[in-house]
């Protein structure tokens, strides 16, 4: 018997694995896929009365505040993700002494890029 057949099933899978993992995301959602990285990466810090907070005081418990921005002004520019804070710090590009989530392992692939397409299709509130 040969493993030809076997072997032709796996690449196709691994191709299938690789496209399905590459796909462009579209039609990102604030409260399904935004909110919950900022939950889980941003606001055990970033809500009132934590560290956070009271240094910047930026708020990521909810859209109205995130978008509000702390005192160094709005981190996020609708559709421009490029030039939003947000994007920049949790891509690594501001400067390495505020990158953010602080002191922390960088967000994951996935969840930056995330964030970068909610932010360029006009980080609507849906
Ligand atoms: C472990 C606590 C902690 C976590 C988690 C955290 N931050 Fe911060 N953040 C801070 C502190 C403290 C400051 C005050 C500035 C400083 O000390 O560098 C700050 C400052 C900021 C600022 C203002 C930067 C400036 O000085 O212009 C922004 C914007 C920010 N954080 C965004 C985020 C985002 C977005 C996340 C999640 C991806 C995040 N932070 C996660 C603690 C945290």
């Amino acid at each position: 018997m040969s493993t030809k057949p076997m072997f032709g099933i796996a690449v196709a899978m691994a191709a299938l694995l690789l496209t399905a993992c590459s796909a462009p995301l579209s039609n990102v959602s604030y409260s399904k896929d935004v909110q919950p990285i900022l939950t889980r990466s941003c606001s055990e810090c970033h809500a009132p009365g934590k560290p956070g907070f009271e240094a910047s005081g930026l708020d990521t418990t909810g859209y109205a505040s995130l978008m509000k921005g702390g005192k160094f002004g709005p981190l996020v520019r609708p559709g421009d993700a490029l030039s939003s804070t947000l994007n920049m710090l949790v891509e690594g590009r501001a400067h390495s002494s505020i990158k953010m989530p602080h002191g922390k392992d960088k967000l994951a692939d996935k969840d930056i890029e995330a964030l970068k397409v909610w932010v360029n299709e006009g980080a609507k509130n849906n």
